[in-house]
């Protein structure tokens, strides 16, 4: 890491080790964030990383947000995904296709931690198939009415504004992937309903919502680029949100990785701590080899977003890798603390079941496979 890195690391460390990690079982039990967390990560740079500083942002590069990314998910993954949507997906949006107007008026305050991003792609009936999505956005004199049902929208009520995508063509004018606009929506605009907060098996302090749109008038500065070009910027935008997403794996496999180290050197059973039997040791070293496996994959596939490598290929492959090590590194840690680890009142089982959603959101594990695999054909 570099000096800039480190301080970045620690500044990160120290926040999460302090503020995140003692409520962590609280805040899961509670499925609620207390919004002074997101004004904390506005105030330490976090919510700006990835901006430059013209736009109040730190203008670090991707590796380095994503090295503060995995310390702030190994303190509650939920923090950590409601600042990874916002750093990656509608900040990054706006960053490359809003007018300077859009980028005065919306990135300065989201950069700062005033405003918290979210970004609304899926439906209920349309998830990994993202192009079949159904959301209409109707031209009118102004501007645009938007009326449709968006499904599992993280921060789409706790946030203040949404990068939302609705089809932008017409019922006898489909146009697939190109007939999608993509809007800036302020959750407080008329007609943006926020519907039930999912009831979740992890990561349950982190808000997702369905959210529907009822005759939600849209003005034209509020659209983003060309009104048929929004799906594509969607996806360029989670070719950076699932680094993301392998940050947060990753940073909850480091979590599980240390607990699982420290049981089994004060776990004694058959006269000896546990972490002396080689079927102990086994296990540590797998979980330990594939973190830092990942850990290169992730920073590599950062590197390469920087300079102009295959970034849509390696953020797959990163996030793919990461998210199934966290699944792997959970389930070992769980096995290592034994009947204790399915208990609620070991972290391990949080963990767990924190770890799940990184196979799923932001593309499951199928879609990166089939990413991964199209990209060989190029
Ligand atoms: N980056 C940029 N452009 C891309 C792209 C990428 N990664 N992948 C495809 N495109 C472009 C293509 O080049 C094509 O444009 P051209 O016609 O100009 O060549 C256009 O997009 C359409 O591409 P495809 O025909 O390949 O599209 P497709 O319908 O076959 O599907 C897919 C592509 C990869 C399956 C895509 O739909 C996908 O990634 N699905 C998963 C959806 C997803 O990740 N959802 C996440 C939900 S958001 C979330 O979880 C956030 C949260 O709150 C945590």
């Amino acid at each position: 890491m570099t000096p800039e890195q480190q301080q970045i690391r620690e500044l990160a460390r120290e926040f999460a080790e302090n503020e995140l990690r003692p409520n962590a079982e609280h805040w899961d039990r509670e499925g609620k964030l207390p919004r002074d967390v997101v004004a904390k990560l506005g105030e330490l740079g976090f919510l700006g990383m990835l901006l430059p500083e013209e736009f109040d942002g730190l203008g670090l590069d991707t590796t380095t947000y994503l090295v503060a990314l995995e310390e702030i998910a190994r303190g509650d993954a939920s923090v950590a995904v409601a600042m990874s949507v916002h750093n990656s997906l509608p900040t990054q949006m706006i960053r490359a296709q809003g007018s300077d107007a859009q980028k005065e008026r919306w990135l300065k305050p989201m950069a700062r931690g005033e405003m918290l991003g979210a970004f609304s792609l899926s439906e209920p009936d349309s998830g990994s198939d993202a192009a079949s999505l159904t959301a209409q956005a109707r031209k009118v004199d102004g501007g645009w009415v938007l009326n449709g049902a968006k499904a599992w929208v993280t921060n789409g009520g706790f946030g203040d504004v949404v990068v939302a995508m609705a089809r932008t063509d017409t019922a006898d004018d489909r146009r697939g992937a190109k007939g999608i606009g993509a809007f800036i929506v302020p959750t407080s605009t008329e007609g943006y309903i926020v519907g039930k907060k999912e009831d979740k098996m992890g990561q349950r302090a982190s808000e997702t919502v369905g959210v529907a749109f009822q005759e939600m008038f849209i003005p034209d500065d509020q659209l983003l680029g060309e009104p048929g070009m929004g799906f594509i910027y969607a996806l360029q935008g989670l070719n950076g949100g699932r680094l993301g997403i392998g940050a947060i794996a990753l940073g909850i496999a480091q979590a599980a990785l240390e607990h699982a180290v420290a049981y089994a050197g004060e776990r004694r059973q058959f006269g000896a701590a546990i972490k002396d039997f080689q079927g102990m040791q086994f296990k540590l070293a797998n979980m330990a080899t594939r973190i830092a496996a990942s850990r290169a994959l992730l920073h590599q596939a950062g590197d390469a977003r920087e300079s102009g490598g295959n970034a849509v290929q390696m953020a797959s492959m990163a996030k793919l890798f990461a998210s199934e090590t966290a699944m792997f590194v959970t389930t070992e840690a769980i096995q290592v603390f034994g009947g204790y680890g399915y208990m609620k009142e070991y972290p391990v089982e949080r963990l767990f079941r924190d770890a799940k959603v990184t196979e799923i959101y932001e593309g499951t594990s199928e879609i990166q496979r089939t990413v991964i695999a199209r990209e060989l054909y190029r």
